[in-house]
């Protein structure tokens, strides 16, 4: 079963094409990154902007890369839920449409869902069940207890900022380019990641993350260093941040970002003893991580490629496969975007 996947949920414009959830046929992302380094983070209206712009080329691009016509093209899957709601209609409106014109079912996917099923794209040692996984994105931090396609349980969530956007949030602080993620990472080789020591948030629920108080100890510590007081704005530290600074504290803040990442993931894997870890998400793109995790497990990782983990349409098609299994195709003259779903709704 050949799924074409359409994905525009954020700042991102892809289409792939994934046979029967695990072979990669075509995968085509036009990023808006440069766009959006600009500002420092992602403009909603010029984010819609850009995916009307480019939504059809890019489809066509991944039928074309795949060599597949329509008559190739068994369903399409599409995300609906959650992200801009600008950027989310044009992806969905263009698959609705796709879906009437050339008659083929359409599946409704949930993006961070989806973002677990980078991992089920590998034709050999696929992911196997109970399966725990790591969630970690722009948008999301959670761990999520799977028990086959579907079937799901989520036991453990951030109480304030996600992850990815505490880099993305440091970066600005330190005067690192957007994405925050690998301009971070980057930076962080040339520092000690114990020249600062920042907070752990010490939480009720066992599997939560928090990562706000991590992200102003960052802020406090750069004013404190640049000999300037709490009230002093964080849009002026840049320019008064050293490379050293700069690098010790990208280290320190990374160093202490990945330990309530991978401690966390220890205890729910000790605790429910699944057969499978896996890291979805941008943040799972983090080689640092992928380090210290596979160090704390006592199983074997397969990490997804890093273009799997960034945003992509090919998890996309992928989660569409195997929701064809189990769910009825979207009316495509209905189908609604839901900018706020989170994944246990689904
Ligand atoms: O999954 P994604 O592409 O978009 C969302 O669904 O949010 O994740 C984007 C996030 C950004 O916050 C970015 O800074 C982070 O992933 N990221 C990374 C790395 N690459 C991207 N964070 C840490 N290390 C990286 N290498
Ligand atoms: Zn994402």
């Amino acid at each position: 079963m050949r799924i074409l996947g359409i994905e525009s949920s954020c700042d991102e414009t892809a289409a792939a094409v994934v046979e029967n959830g695990e072979r990669l046929l075509s995968n085509v992302v036009n990023s808006q990154i440069d766009i959006h380094a600009e500002y420092g983070g992602v403009i909603p209206e010029i984010a819609a902007r850009s995916h009307l712009e480019v939504i059809n080329p890019v489809i066509n691009k991944a039928l074309a890369d795949a060599n597949c016509t329509w008559d190739d093209i068994d369903a399409i899957a599409v995300t609906y839920a959650p992200g801009l709601i600008g950027s989310l209609l044009i992806g969905t409106l263009a698959a609705r449409t796709l879906a009437i014109i050339h008659n083929k079912p359409l599946y409704k996917i949930h993006h961070v869902e989806a973002h677990v099923y980078a991992n089920f794209i590998t034709e050999q040692n696929q992911p196997t069940f109970p399966l725990l996984a790591l969630i970690i994105s722009g948008g999301h931090s959670q761990l999520v207890l799977f028990q086959n396609h579907g079937d799901y349980q989520l036991i453990g969530q951030t109480q304030d900022d996600a992850v990815g956007e505490a880099f993305d949030k440091v970066a600005k602080i330190l005067g690192l380019p957007y994405p925050g993620g690998p301009s971070i990472s980057k930076a962080a080789k040339f520092g000690d990641p114990h020249a600062f020591t920042l907070p752990i948030a010490k939480l009720q629920g066992k599997y939560d993350f928090s990562f706000s108080g991590l992200k102003t100890a960052v802020l406090r510590a750069v004013q404190r260093e640049v000999g300037k007081d709490f009230t002093f704005p964080s849009h002026e530290l840049p320019g008064l941040v050293d490379d050293e600074l700069r690098h010790n504290m990208a280290a320190s803040f990374q160093f202490t970002a990945i330990k309530t990442l991978v401690d966390k993931t220890r205890q729910a894997y000790d605790d429910f003893q699944p057969a499978s870890v896996v890291i979805a998400g941008g943040v799972a793109a983090n080689q640092e991580l992928r380090h210290q995790l596979s160090a704390a497990l006592p199983l074997s990782i397969d990490y997804a490629p890093i273009q799997l983990c960034t945003d992509n349409a090919a998890m996309i098609a992928a989660l569409g496969y195997y929701r064809a299994q189990i769910d009825q195709p979207t009316d495509p003259y209905d189908l609604e975007v839901q900018p706020s779903l989170s994944m246990t709704s689904v």
